[in-house]
């Protein structure tokens, strides 16, 4: 029986030790020219391989990321588990990164970098962390956490799923009208989301306009959910105040793109958070442990919701 690793070999020598460690009667394969195809029974990797259909005894296919948006899935034998990463690492990196953003935009960080850039030395009257209402769209196992470590600075929490959910210290809003609410009382606007048919394009013209004026955006979901030229014009028009944006559809963007030089843009490269090869060695082990006793993997993909 075979886990095939489908990854960068620095994380691959991480996993190796942990499973021969953890799971020695399971053979670790990096190289796929290796192995007995129908050995394979698990497999890690970021995009799904052309012949995946070559690994028939296939049971889990796990992904080294978060998302599984870049998986198609249609594709995916119906009786093979899909598993999204969920593992400490991702979570704690992706608490510091929103954590950043957000209070970068609180503090007025995009406005004094571009004062700094000018030599102009303006306070600003700054806002209490009581005034400035957080909302954050999507209350998975990283949304959640985000909202724990937002809870000691004392902003008013909200966040809205498409389910309804219940988080400690937290308003929690869940379909369309309670969407309409989360936007309407929303100063930073966390987009955590994952990437569907329903959330492509969700962060647009029309949304914005429901923000309260002065607003402003943190995007760690997935580039395509947002429409770039109305974030612009929204920045613009002075509706929105800032955003900070770490993923973009395409990455990387074009030399000429809005938003290298906007001064109201904070922009990475889609490092807000990154699978971390030991939290995530224990967690893709502990899900085939879950697997063998016949529990559900941790992160297992509902196919109909797609994420
Ligand atoms: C990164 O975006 C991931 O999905 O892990």
């Amino acid at each position: 029986m075979t886990f095939l690793f489908n990854s960068d070999a620095k994380r691959g020598a991480i996993f190796a030790e942990a499973f021969t460690r953890e799971l020695p009667d399971i053979a670790f394969a990096m190289d796929p020219a290796s192995v007995e195809p129908e050995a394979v029974r698990y497999l890690i990797t970021w995009t799904v391989p052309d012949n995946l259909a070559r690994y028939r005894n296939l049971e889990i296919l796990f992904s080294i990321g978060a998302g599984v948006d870049q998986f198609r899935i249609d594709a995916v034998p119906a009786g093979v588990k899909v598993v999204r990463m969920v593992e400490d690492g991702i979570i704690r990196m992706m608490q510091e990164y929103a954590t950043l953003a957000v209070l970068a935009l609180h503090r007025d960080l995009p406005a004094y970098l571009d004062q700094q850039r000018r030599r102009i030395w303006q306070p600003m009257t700054p806002v209490q962390a009581t005034k400035r209402r957080i909302g954050v769209l999507g209350l998975g196992m990283l949304g959640s956490a985000v909202l724990k470590s937002l809870r000691p600075f004392g902003f008013p929490l909200s966040g809205w799923s498409r389910t309804p959910r219940i988080i400690d210290s937290v308003r929690c809003l869940s379909g369309g009208e309670g969407l309409e609410v989360l936007l309407e009382t929303s100063d930073i606007l966390v987009c955590m989301l994952p990437l569907t048919e329903e959330t492509r394009g969700f962060l647009n013209a029309e949304l914005f306009a429901k923000l309260p004026s002065g607003a402003a955006l943190v995007h760690v979901g997935r580039g395509a959910q947002l429409d770039h030229q109305a974030l612009v014009d929204a920045l613009n028009a002075g509706h929105l105040s800032g955003a900070v944006v770490d993923v973009t559809d395409p990455e990387p963007l074009p030399a000429d793109h809005a938003f290298w030089s906007h001064p109201k843009i904070l922009l990475t490269p889609h490092i807000a958070s990154v699978t971390q090869a030991e939290t995530a060695a224990a967690a893709v082990i502990g899900n085939i442990r879950r697997h063998r006793v016949g529990l559900d993997p941790i992160g297992l993909v509902d196919r109909s919701r797609g994420y």
